[in-house]
């Protein structure tokens, strides 16, 4: 099975990571497709805790290429700031290549994100202020930075000077609307977010030569990691190797087809891996959705199923739900089965991955959404493409029989109670795709394969 891509399908943090390390034992190559370091994954091994946010997760094979693909936006000074830190712990990096096409996020992005999150005000995204969005707008205006220009100190320069005029103009612009907003809402002496814009417009690192002499730097860090990484996945493909495609974020976080605007800026779905490795879609021949048994959500936007109740709070409990980005506390609510059946289809996915089973231990019954009911009271099956139905529509639940046991230490399908075995039989069922992998710990052996031997499935 050569080439293999692993989605989250709801809104991210569904333990990716985990999953595509345990794949991945299998594979030759993982390649990491979009985003940037908005996205961050945990890894235990050997009760050793390592986290990611741009690596992609097969790093910890020393026999694996570990490629960050053309899609991906990527901060030089996150990026090898991971890269110390792993090699500090003795990881091997040798593997690790990056793609010259890859567009870099500059330090004016970041100030960008922010200070149109503040500007937003009660109406913000709540991004990760990490620069992806602007990042990903100038590529589309042509205005990028690519990893290739950190090689080239005199394009480098040129390419920084034609992005940075405008952007210094859009801070400039931004703490004066800011300061106006301020005034009109009467909260003149509340100066703070308009003296942090002010300081940003002007902040030093926005300086064309030091921030060329750095880059300059990082280039030289990063040289020997620099390849052409489309090339590196068709050598591997067309030799029957088996590749990795790893997306971040997760299906209702994409551009164009989640909940818009309240979305990331590149396309998590499957389809995406072709344009951010650089291949086919024929070369593509098992998709992998994972989900939580529950579903979270951080940042703003509609979340149907979301509880604001004791049950939500257990799960922010037993599920450690806290971002490993930002820290911030995710929103948590029942499964919902409406919006998993959408990301199935859009993904069209070969295997379902249900995580953090174990968190629902507990908690009788468990609620499925099975569709929604708009505010006029029409029936809605299908998950709706309009922003304004989605925002006010209520979900309608089946009720499921909990389980009690603690089964993080199962690891056949038999051990586990049958009450959690119709669980995820239902889920299957209703969105038609089979249950491969379950997680019931955070552990990389706490796990329960399902059905029928995948080809990936670890030794
Ligand atoms: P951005 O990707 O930083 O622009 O943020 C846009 C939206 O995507 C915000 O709601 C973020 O909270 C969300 N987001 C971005 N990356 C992740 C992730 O890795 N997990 C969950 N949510 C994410």
């Amino acid at each position: 099975m050569p080439g293999v891509v692993i989605v989250g399908a709801q809104w991210g943090d569904e333990g990716k990571g985990k999953v595509t390390d345990l794949l991945a034992e299998n594979a030759d190559a993982i390649v990491r497709f979009q985003g940037g370091n908005n996205a961050g994954h945990t890894i235990v091994r050997g009760g050793e805790e390592f986290k990611f946010h741009l690596i992609p997760s097969g790093i910890l094979y020393s026999d694996k290429a570990c490629v960050i693909g053309n899609g991906v936006v990527l901060d030089p000074r996150i990026l090898l700031g991971e890269i110390d830190g792993l090699r500090r712990r003795g990881v091997d990096m040798s593997n690790l290549r990056i793609s010259a096409n890859a567009h870099l996020i500059m330090p004016y992005h970041v100030l960008l994100d922010s200070a149109g999150e503040t500007k937003l005000g009660k109406l913000s995204i709540g991004t990760t202020r990490r620069g992806i969005g602007p990042c990903y707008a100038d590529k589309a205006l042509r205005l990028g930075i690519r990893v290739q220009d950190l090689l080239d100190p005199k394009i480098l320069r040129t390419k920084i000077r034609a992005a940075l005029e405008p952007k210094q103009q859009a801070l400039r612009e931004l703490t004066v609307q800011h300061r106006k907003l301020r005034k009109e809402a009467g909260e003149e002496n509340d100066k703070g977010a308009a003296e942090q814009a002010i300081g940003e417009a002007a902040d030093p690192r926005l300086d064309l030569h030091t921030m060329t002499e750095e880059h300059v730097n990082y280039g030289h860090r990063l040289e020997p990691h620099i390849a052409d990484t489309a090339r590196l996945c068709w050598d591997k493909l067309d030799n029957g190797k088996t590749v990795i495609f790893e997306g971040a974020q997760a299906t209702l976080l994409d551009l164009d087809h989640g909940t818009y605007p309240f979305v990331t800026s590149s396309n998590p779905i499957a389809g995406a891996a072709c344009v951010g490795a650089g291949i086919g879609p024929a070369d593509i021949d098992e998709v992998w959705g994972i989900a939580k048994a529950y579903a979270t959500r951080v940042g703003a936007g509609p979340f149907p199923t979301e509880l604001d109740d004791e049950v939500g709070e257990r799960m922010v409990e037993a599920g450690h739900e806290f971002g490993t980005t930002t820290g911030r506390k995710r929103r948590c609510g029942w499964m919902d089965l409406v919006a998993l059946r959408y990301a199935v289809r859009l993904n069209r996915m070969t295997y379902l991955s249900i995580t953090k089973l174990d968190v629902l231990s507990g908690i009788d019954p468990l609620r499925v959404a099975v569709r929604y009911r708009s505010k006029e009271g029409a029936v809605l099956d299908e998950f709706p493409y309009h922003q304004s139905i989605l925002h006010s529509a209520e979900p309608e639940y089946e009720d499921l029989p909990g389980f009690d046991a603690d089964i993080t230490g199962c690891r056949d399908e038999a051990d586990l109670p049958p009450q959690a075995r119709e669980y995820l039989r239902y889920i299957s069922d209703f969105v038609g795709v089979p249950i491969r992998l379950v997680g019931v710990g955070p552990d990389r052996d706490q796990v329960v394969w399902l059905g029928e031997q995948p080809s990936l499935r670890a030794a």
